[in-house]
């Protein structure tokens, strides 16, 4: 039997070449340092593991392959079109999710079809030793970001990369349904290097490949396959590659990478060598791998680059005779096949080519084309536009010098911060390192190594602080990414919130940082991977659950927090109208039914969170004699003498020496505003019982920030400790942790007193105001700018948003009991406190290209990570905001 037909779609005939999947698969992963020494290619590879094992592919037409969706009336179109949540969900399935790549994309599934794009100078010998994978830190990079990006529709990330001068342009569209996708790959290279010459390399390996059974003759049948769809000659293609494939979750699909327009140019390389060197040839190489093993692509393509250049060594006496164009095309020598494909090309000047996904299911009407891309992308961006014009409507720092260009640079930056942001959408899947064995010692606070056991799988949709630095999840960042989202896309936000909350265990605990899966796992440091449930974090996904839920009481609800019953049916109609795809993404806010089984159903899990912070960070009480109203007190716990990782503010100054009768203003304000967003649940739930259970807790905790944690002598909230006569004493070092209670909005808006108080030390230059920001630290403290210096004076900008909007509400919500001199004060620090911070992000961002994760108190200077969109995306919500008070 040679053939197999397997019938797939409505009218398609997929073609399954048995033999081709018949034989055996070896690779090699490895380590490869390239060094060049006077042309000779010299490689030092580290190999590190040698897969080398039969296996025998079978592609079955049995029960495991049996594409009854396909047969039946392919996904019954009236009835799904009517389905908005199945279209929402679909909108969603595919995307450069994984976000650590310039560009790599996956859809939401947990092992499916992963893809990614490399390229590299040919111009040199050296450049395949930076060759572009994953985004970097220290690439040379002038920028690197979407700049027009919604995940819904796709948009456009813009690369200017210094060292193979040339801007990138990567266009992302999807179709209608959302199930089909393509690329538009652009490199325009930079005035003075016209010639120069370029490899491209895009892989897709399909993962998860079910093996569904052993049959008699021991062959493994499976349940999907990734295969070259080409007519196979191993000398390369002139014109496009297409590989074909199947998988249970997918259905079937091609992926073309095409050669794009007749302007585009090859270089011609050396004459007298064979085809499979030329570069005006698509040149294709396929190998089996096992699952968690595609994100290695290139490793692997470097690999087998090598082999290629080793394999020269006999037949050629020199080889720098053989420029770089002819020496680093990956060639076919082994004549393998199997579940990753990588296909190189190579351009001289200018180029463009595209890169498409067609899945089955989508109708051809809706198919993306070469012809058609162009349309769709210029689609894509009018409709961001229009979206983002819709959603936020900036407010001029200056309202008295704006002109045209300036306005226009403005908006591009703003543009280019919900894009970025967006662009950090990434998915996860994988097992992750837990220690649940080592206890802290709390006589001694030192830092433990800690040894993780996998636990997982697990899977995770979530947004990064920043690419190139911190490609994954963080617990407390998220909460301030989906800050600015919360109206440009609610259910986005609630998507990632409920992803999350999934995550959280049996114990109430979720992990600090997640980091699910060896590609994620490859960007951390070893002494980082492992999560201890006994270190936990803020929960700011909380605090931004009650901005949602308040603001909904407000608009929909009323002063009753009640599901309003509406005509659900009308509003879906209106929702689905298919001329109006803006309208995905505030489904669930617009419906109070579904938002109240939102409710219902992550409440459980966020309960149970709660009851585990609160129980495993309670402070000490009695044992220190404490006369205080009642026990609402709290430490963090797992800290040492230096870092406190917990609060995520890790170095920020704590008691000092560490003392287990330690209480933290920070904790107690984080769980008072917890504790108010359950309560708000409780209240749309009708669980009128936990109503009355958390309003307690609330009242409780403000008692005891008053009567616990506010400095009378220093006119500030403090943590405590004891003295050596184990009495009470406020450790007192002025800074975030002091303005936890009022961002979280917990003093009293009577309480105007306090309020000035606060007010005082933000504004007053010596102590945290800086002219680019509210400093994260004292300039009067003695730890000012001292150790690691990470949260000892740097402006971060999630906390400047909500000192912004604290100043803001209370303002509002207190002018009624502030003296006209106070309301003056307020008004003044909002109007320049704003200005200040969006200022100095933006002239930042004009003069390196990128925002950052820190900024200096004294010049402004951008520090830390760079593209962290992530929480400095913030700054957009700022822009939003109004320029003054009334
Ligand atoms: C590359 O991008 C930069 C910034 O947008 C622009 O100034 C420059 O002209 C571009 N170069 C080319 C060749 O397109
Ligand atoms: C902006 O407008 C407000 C009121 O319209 C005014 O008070 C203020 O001085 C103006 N200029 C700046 C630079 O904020
Ligand atoms: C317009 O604003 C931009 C940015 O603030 C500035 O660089 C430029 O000089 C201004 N142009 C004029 C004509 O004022
Ligand atoms: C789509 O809906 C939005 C929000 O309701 C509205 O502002 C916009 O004008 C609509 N667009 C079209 C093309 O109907």
């Amino acid at each position: 039997m040679d053939y197999e037909s397997v019938r797939l779609g409505r009218n398609d005939k997929f073609r399954v070449d048995l033999h081709k999947f018949l034989q055996p698969y070896s690779y090699k992963t490895t380590n490869c340092v390239f060094s060049f020494n006077l042309l000779l290619v010299m490689m030092k590879c580290h190999i590190f593991q040698i897969v080398s094992v039969l296996f025998y592919v079978l592609f079955s037409i049995a029960q495991n392959v049996e594409f009854d969706l396909f047969d039946q009336d392919p996904l019954n179109q009236d009835q799904l079109a009517n389905d908005y949540t199945v279209q929402a969900e679909n909108s969603l399935l595919w995307g450069p999710y994984r976000s650590a790549l310039y560009l790599g994309i996956r859809p939401r599934l947990p092992r499916s079809l992963l893809s990614g794009l490399m390229w590299f100078s040919m111009d040199d010998y050296r450049s395949i030793g930076s060759i572009r994978h994953f985004y970097e830190q220290n690439d040379n990079m002038a920028k690197a970001n979407w700049v027009s990006y919604d995940p819904r529709y796709g948009g456009t990330q813009v690369i200017q990369d210094n060292d193979c001068h040339t801007n990138i342009t990567i266009d992302f569209v999807k179709s209608k349904d959302g199930l089909s996708w393509a690329v538009k790959i652009k490199s325009e290279p930079h005035k003075g290097f016209e010639q120069s010459k370029i490899s491209f390399v895009w892989y897709s390996g399909l993962e998860g490949e079910k093996e569904a059974s052993i049959d008699d003759l021991g062959e493994i049948e499976r349940t999907g396959i990734l295969k070259l769809e080409n007519q196979k000659n191993v000398l390369g293609y002139k014109g496009s590659v297409k590989l074909s494939g199947v998988s249970e979750e997918l259905g079937a699909f091609q992926v073309e990478i095409n050669d794009g327009p007749k302007t585009n140019r090859h270089p011609l390389g050396k004459s007298d060598l064979p085809l499979e060197f030329s570069p005006a040839l698509a040149h294709h190489y396929s190998l089996r791998v096992p699952d968690d093993n595609v994100w290695q692509a290139r490793d692997i393509f470097m690999t087998m680059l090598q082999e290629s250049v080793q394999s020269l060594k006999g037949t050629t006496d020199s080889m720098e005779d053989i420029p770089p164009e002819n020496l680093y095309i990956i060639r076919d020598l082994n004549d393998f096949e199997g579940n990753l494909h990588l296909v190189q090309k190579v351009y001289q000047g200018s180029c463009e080519f595209d890169v498409i996904y067609h899945n089955e299911k989508t109708p051809d009407t809706e198919k993306i084309t070469s012809k058609n891309i162009h349309e769709k992308i210029e689609a894509n961006h009018n409709l961001f536009d229009e979206k983002f014009s819709e959603y936020f409507e900036l407010q001029y720092p200056y309202n008295g010098t704006q002109n045209d260009s300036g306005t226009a640079n403005y908006k591009a930056f703003a543009k280019e911060i919900l894009s970025g942001l967006l662009g950090g959408l990434t998915y996860m899947y994988g097992d992750h390192l837990v220690d649940r064995k080592t206890i802290f010692d709390e006589d001694t606070f030192e830092s433990y190594e800690l040894n993780g056991s996998p636990e997982g799988p697990h899977q995770l949709f979530t947004l990064v602080p920043s690419r190139p630095f911190f490609p994954r999840g963080f617990y407390w960042d998220e909460g301030f990414h989906l800050m600015p989202l919360k109206e440009y896309d609610s259910d986005l936000v609630l998507d990632i919130i409920k992803s999350w909350f999934n995550l959280i265990d049996s114990e109430g605990w979720i992990a600090r940082e997640q980091i699910l899966g060896p590609e994620a796992r490859s960007r951390v440091p070893t002494q980082f991977q492992v999560q201890s449930p006994q270190i936990v974090n803020p929960p700011t996904l909380t605090l931004m659950l009650t901005m949602l839920l308040e603001h909904l009481s407000e608009e929909r609800f009323g002063d009753v927090m009640k599901p309003i019953d509406i005509d659900r049916d009308n509003e879906l109609s209106d929702v689905t109208d298919s001329t109006n795809t803006t309208k995905f993404g505030s489904y669930i806010l617009k419906h109070p039914d579904v938002l109240f089984k939102y409710a219902e159903e992550v409440y459980p899990k966020l309960k149970l969170h709660f009851q585990m912070l609160r129980k495993t960070q309670q402070g000490h009480f009695e044992e220190f004699d404490r006369n205080y109203d009642n026990s609402e007190v709290f430490r963090w716990r797992g800290r040492t003498e230096t870092h406190c990782l917990a609060s995520g503010i890790d170095d920020y100054p704590r008691a000092s020496p560490a003392d287990v009768a330690e209480l933290n203003v920070d904790l107690i304000s984080w769980i008072g505003i917890m504790a108010k967003s359950l309560r708000l649940m409780a209240g749309i739930l009708n669980k009128y019982d936990d109503v009355v259970y958390f309003q307690d807790i609330e009242e409780k905790i403000s008692k005891n920030l008053d009567k616990v944690h506010w400095s009378k002598s220093e006119g500030i909230y403090c943590d405590v400790s004891v003295d050596e006569d184990d009495e009470n004493v406020h450790v007192c070092h002025k800074g975030y942790v002091s303005l936890l209670p009022f961002v979280t909005k917990l003093i009293p808006k009577d309480d105007v007193d306090k309020l000035e108080k606060v007010l005082n030390i933000i504004t007053d230059p010596e102590e945290l105001w800086s002219p680019f920001g509210i400093r994260s630290l004292s300039k009067s403290d003695s730890n000012y700018k001292t150790g690691e210096d990470y949260w000892r004076s740097p402006v971060w900008i999630n906390m400047n948003y909500l000192v912004l909007k604290g100043i803001e509400d209370y303002y509002y919500e207190s002018r009624q009991f502030m003296s006209l001199a106070l309301q003056k004060k307020f008004q003044v620090a909002y109007h320049d406190l704003r200005i200040n911070v969006v200022d100095n992000v933006y002239r930042q961002w004009v003069k390196t290209g990128f925002v950052w994760e820190q900024y200096n108190d004294e010049s402004g200077d951008a520090k830390g990570a760079k593209n962290f969109l992530g929480w400095t995306s913030t700054v957009l919500l700022m822009m939003k905001m109004p320029g003054n008070l009334e």
